[in-house]
């Protein structure tokens, strides 16, 4: 799939105010600092489409793009943050618990994740709310280039056998580089075979 148009609609600070839509619609989420914004710009062939920055907490809000006037990509703060949190989950901000627990819209959640890192204990905790919560999710490491293949596959084993610890079945994963354009037609072709089975 190709996207033709990609389109900033709003940016929001609470769920009940996000468009209303019955369009399938696409939210990027993980870490502060992991990517999200850099994937959405690479994906559309937008460099500023999305605010980036190498300083973590760029994206404070709800961000609708509206693509090919037929899905949304969302744009969500990164998780993790909070400065004085006591638990990793309070490192998920109230807005990104009431997005994800009221925005009926979510068709899928691409959770990003860092495949510098070894596995971090709240991206599986992140993975395992939204688990909880039976929202449908994909995983995406980014930022390939950084290291070598050797690295990130190494990196992708460790994270599936984390998560082999706490379920059956392995979600869809896909490597990205946004630097080098990398999985972009993987992505792509995914969210446009779920959009043909709606
Ligand atoms: P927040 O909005 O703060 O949660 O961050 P984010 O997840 O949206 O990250 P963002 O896209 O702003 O990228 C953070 C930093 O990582 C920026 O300096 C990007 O240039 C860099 N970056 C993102 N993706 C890649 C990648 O694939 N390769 C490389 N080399 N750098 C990347
Ligand atoms: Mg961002």
């Amino acid at each position: 799939m190709e996207i033709k148009s990609a389109v900033f609609i709003q940016s929001n600070t609470d769920v009940e105010k996000c468009p209303p839509t019955t369009l399938p619609e696409y939210a990027f989420i993980g870490r502060s600092n992991v990517g999200k914004s850099s994937l959405i710009n690479m994906l559309c062939n937008q460099k500023g489409l999305a605010k980036t920055s190498a300083t973590p907490g760029k994206t404070e809000l709800i961000n609708h793009f509206l693509i090919n006037d037929k899905w949304y990509l969302v744009d969500l703060p990164g998780y993790g943050f909070a400065r004085k949190s006591k638990s990793s989950l309070e490192g998920f901000s109230k807005l990104l618990k009431a997005y994800f627990q009221k925005r009926i819209e979510l068709t899928c959640t691409l959770v990003l994740i860092d495949s510098r890192l070894p596995p971090q204990k709240i991206d599986i905790d992140f993975i395992r709310w939204i688990g909880q919560n039976d929202i449908p999710f994909v995983v995406v490491f980014t930022k390939s280039d950084k290291q070598n293949a050797h690295k990130t596959s190494v990196n992708i084993e460790l994270f599936k056998a984390e998560l082999f610890k706490e379920w059956e079945e392995l979600p869809e994963i896909f490597i990205t580089s946004a630097e080098k354009k990398q999985g972009k037609e993987e992505l792509l072709d995914y969210i446009k075979k779920i959009n043909l089975g709606l």
